[in-house]
Protein backbone atom coordinates (compact mmCIF):
# COMPACT_ATOMS: atom_id res chain seq x y z
CA UNK A 1 0.00 0.00 0.00
CA UNK A 2 1.27 3.19 -1.54
CA UNK A 3 0.78 6.23 1.27
CA UNK A 4 -0.81 9.36 -0.48
CA UNK A 5 1.08 12.83 0.36
CA UNK A 6 -1.79 14.58 1.12
CA UNK A 7 -3.81 12.99 4.04
CA UNK A 8 -6.25 10.96 3.12
CA UNK A 9 -10.09 11.64 3.65
CA UNK A 10 -11.01 7.63 3.08
CA UNK A 11 -9.41 4.41 4.01
CA UNK A 12 -11.03 1.74 1.81
CA UNK A 13 -10.58 -1.97 1.81
CA UNK A 14 -12.11 -4.49 -0.25
CA UNK A 15 -12.05 -8.02 0.85
CA UNK A 16 -13.38 -11.01 -0.86
CA UNK A 17 -12.61 -14.78 -0.36
CA UNK A 18 -9.25 -15.22 -1.77
CA UNK A 19 -7.86 -11.75 -2.53
CA UNK A 20 -6.96 -13.11 -6.16
CA UNK A 21 -10.27 -11.89 -8.44
CA UNK A 22 -12.89 -9.83 -7.33
CA UNK A 23 -10.90 -7.55 -4.31
CA UNK A 24 -7.55 -7.00 -6.43
CA UNK A 25 -10.18 -6.02 -9.04
CA UNK A 26 -12.14 -3.72 -7.16
CA UNK A 27 -8.88 -1.87 -5.89
CA UNK A 28 -7.51 -1.82 -9.05
CA UNK A 29 -10.64 -0.10 -10.59
CA UNK A 30 -11.55 2.31 -7.67
CA UNK A 31 -7.46 3.45 -7.56
CA UNK A 32 -7.57 3.86 -11.46
CA UNK A 33 -11.55 5.81 -11.06
CA UNK A 34 -10.30 8.38 -8.08
CA UNK A 35 -7.24 8.93 -10.43
CA UNK A 36 -9.33 9.76 -13.50
CA UNK A 37 -10.81 12.18 -11.38
CA UNK A 38 -7.85 13.87 -9.84
CA UNK A 39 -8.91 12.57 -6.48
CA UNK A 40 -6.37 10.18 -6.21
CA UNK A 41 -4.63 11.59 -3.25
CA UNK A 42 -7.84 11.60 -1.51
CA UNK A 43 -7.86 7.63 -0.83
CA UNK A 44 -6.24 4.78 0.33
CA UNK A 45 -7.31 1.75 -1.15
CA UNK A 46 -6.22 -1.59 -0.34
CA UNK A 47 -7.35 -5.51 -0.62
CA UNK A 48 -7.57 -8.73 1.26
CA UNK A 49 -8.92 -12.19 1.45
CA UNK A 50 -10.73 -13.71 4.42
CA UNK A 51 -8.75 -17.22 3.33
CA UNK A 52 -5.25 -17.55 3.38
CA UNK A 53 -4.59 -20.29 0.06
CA UNK A 54 -3.30 -17.69 -2.14
CA UNK A 55 -0.87 -14.83 -0.11
CA UNK A 56 1.94 -13.40 -1.64
CA UNK A 57 0.17 -14.29 -5.05
CA UNK A 58 -0.44 -11.85 -7.52
CA UNK A 59 -4.08 -11.86 -9.05
CA UNK A 60 -6.01 -14.57 -11.21
CA UNK A 61 -4.16 -14.12 -15.05
CA UNK A 62 -8.14 -14.07 -15.91
CA UNK A 63 -8.79 -11.20 -13.89
CA UNK A 64 -5.39 -9.41 -14.57
CA UNK A 65 -6.48 -10.18 -18.38
CA UNK A 66 -10.09 -8.82 -18.18
CA UNK A 67 -8.77 -5.62 -16.45
CA UNK A 68 -6.39 -4.46 -18.83
CA UNK A 69 -8.60 -4.90 -21.70
CA UNK A 70 -10.14 -2.36 -19.83
CA UNK A 71 -7.01 -0.34 -18.88
CA UNK A 72 -6.47 -1.31 -15.63
CA UNK A 73 -3.17 -2.86 -14.13
CA UNK A 74 -3.72 -5.74 -11.29
CA UNK A 75 -0.27 -6.88 -12.41
CA UNK A 76 1.60 -5.43 -9.17
CA UNK A 77 -0.41 -6.57 -6.89
CA UNK A 78 -0.23 -9.43 -4.27
CA UNK A 79 -2.41 -11.46 -2.02
CA UNK A 80 -2.88 -10.93 1.50
CA UNK A 81 -5.19 -12.07 4.56
CA UNK A 82 -7.42 -9.79 6.43
CA UNK A 83 -5.94 -9.23 9.90
CA UNK A 84 -6.57 -7.73 13.10
CA UNK A 85 -5.02 -4.18 12.58
CA UNK A 86 -6.99 -3.84 9.11
CA UNK A 87 -10.20 -2.75 11.33
CA UNK A 88 -8.27 -0.04 13.14
CA UNK A 89 -6.34 1.14 9.89
CA UNK A 90 -9.38 1.72 7.47
CA UNK A 91 -12.56 3.68 7.65
CA UNK A 92 -14.39 1.46 5.42
CA UNK A 93 -13.86 -2.37 4.59
CA UNK A 94 -15.84 -3.16 1.80
CA UNK A 95 -17.29 -7.43 1.58
CA UNK A 96 -17.79 -8.71 -1.97
CA UNK A 97 -20.18 -11.17 -0.70
CA UNK A 98 -22.47 -11.91 2.30
CA UNK A 99 -20.31 -14.57 3.23
CA UNK A 100 -17.08 -12.66 3.31
CA UNK A 101 -19.01 -10.11 4.93
CA UNK A 102 -19.72 -12.53 8.34
CA UNK A 103 -16.64 -13.69 8.27
CA UNK A 104 -15.45 -9.93 8.73
CA UNK A 105 -17.73 -9.84 11.50
CA UNK A 106 -16.60 -12.72 12.94
CA UNK A 107 -12.85 -11.69 12.93
CA UNK A 108 -13.44 -8.42 14.07
CA UNK A 109 -12.53 -6.88 16.98
CA UNK A 110 -14.73 -5.25 20.05
CA UNK A 111 -14.55 -1.30 19.85
CA UNK A 112 -13.45 -1.16 15.95
CA UNK A 113 -12.86 1.99 14.01
CA UNK A 114 -13.93 0.35 10.08
CA UNK A 115 -17.71 0.15 9.47
CA UNK A 116 -18.37 -2.95 7.24
CA UNK A 117 -20.52 -3.53 4.49
CA UNK A 118 -21.37 -5.05 1.29
CA UNK A 119 -19.16 -2.95 -1.42
CA UNK A 120 -22.85 -3.49 -3.93
CA UNK A 121 -23.97 -1.11 -1.43
CA UNK A 122 -22.50 1.42 -3.49
CA UNK A 123 -23.35 0.05 -7.05
CA UNK A 124 -26.60 2.14 -7.12
CA UNK A 125 -30.67 0.89 -7.83
CA UNK A 126 -31.13 -2.76 -9.32
CA UNK A 127 -27.38 -4.01 -8.52
CA UNK A 128 -27.46 -7.62 -6.94
CA UNK A 129 -26.01 -7.89 -3.23
CA UNK A 130 -23.00 -9.67 -4.18
CA UNK A 131 -20.56 -9.99 -6.57
CA UNK A 132 -20.57 -13.49 -7.51
CA UNK A 133 -17.40 -14.88 -7.12
CA UNK A 134 -16.11 -15.52 -11.31
CA UNK A 135 -13.41 -18.25 -9.98
CA UNK A 136 -14.93 -21.52 -10.82
CA UNK A 137 -16.39 -20.07 -13.94
CA UNK A 138 -15.30 -18.61 -17.67
CA UNK A 139 -14.40 -15.16 -18.70
CA UNK A 140 -17.49 -13.84 -18.87
CA UNK A 141 -18.21 -14.27 -14.97
CA UNK A 142 -14.97 -11.63 -15.23
CA UNK A 143 -16.93 -9.47 -17.20
CA UNK A 144 -19.51 -9.07 -15.09
CA UNK A 145 -17.55 -8.52 -11.89
CA UNK A 146 -16.02 -5.30 -13.52
CA UNK A 147 -19.14 -4.55 -15.03
CA UNK A 148 -20.52 -4.51 -11.45
CA UNK A 149 -17.55 -2.93 -9.77
CA UNK A 150 -17.37 -0.08 -12.14
CA UNK A 151 -20.46 0.94 -10.44
CA UNK A 152 -19.41 0.25 -7.03
CA UNK A 153 -15.95 2.81 -7.48
CA UNK A 154 -18.28 5.67 -9.14
CA UNK A 155 -20.69 5.03 -6.48
CA UNK A 156 -17.91 5.86 -3.81
CA UNK A 157 -16.60 8.68 -5.58
CA UNK A 158 -19.48 9.98 -5.60
CA UNK A 159 -20.24 9.55 -1.97
CA UNK A 160 -16.72 10.67 -0.78
CA UNK A 161 -16.62 14.43 0.33
CA UNK A 162 -14.68 16.31 -2.24
P1 LIG B 1 -11.89 -14.28 -5.00
O1 LIG B 1 -12.06 -15.66 -5.79
O2 LIG B 1 -12.45 -14.53 -3.61
O3 LIG B 1 -12.71 -13.32 -5.78
O4 LIG B 1 -10.41 -13.99 -4.99
C1 LIG B 1 -11.59 -16.89 -5.33
C2 LIG B 1 -10.27 -17.21 -5.47
C3 LIG B 1 -9.81 -18.44 -5.05
C4 LIG B 1 -10.69 -19.35 -4.49
C5 LIG B 1 -12.02 -19.03 -4.34
C6 LIG B 1 -12.47 -17.79 -4.76
N1 LIG B 1 -10.22 -20.64 -4.09
O5 LIG B 1 -11.04 -21.45 -3.68
O6 LIG B 1 -9.00 -20.88 -4.15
Amino acid sequence: MIEPAVPPTQRILFVCLGNICRSPTAEGLMRACANAAERGDRFVIDSAGVGGWHVGNPPDPRAVAAAARRGVDLSGLRARQVCRTDFDRFDLILAMDGDNLSALRRLSPEGRRARMKLATAYAGPGAPEDVADPYYGGTDGFERTLDLLERVSDGLLAAAPE
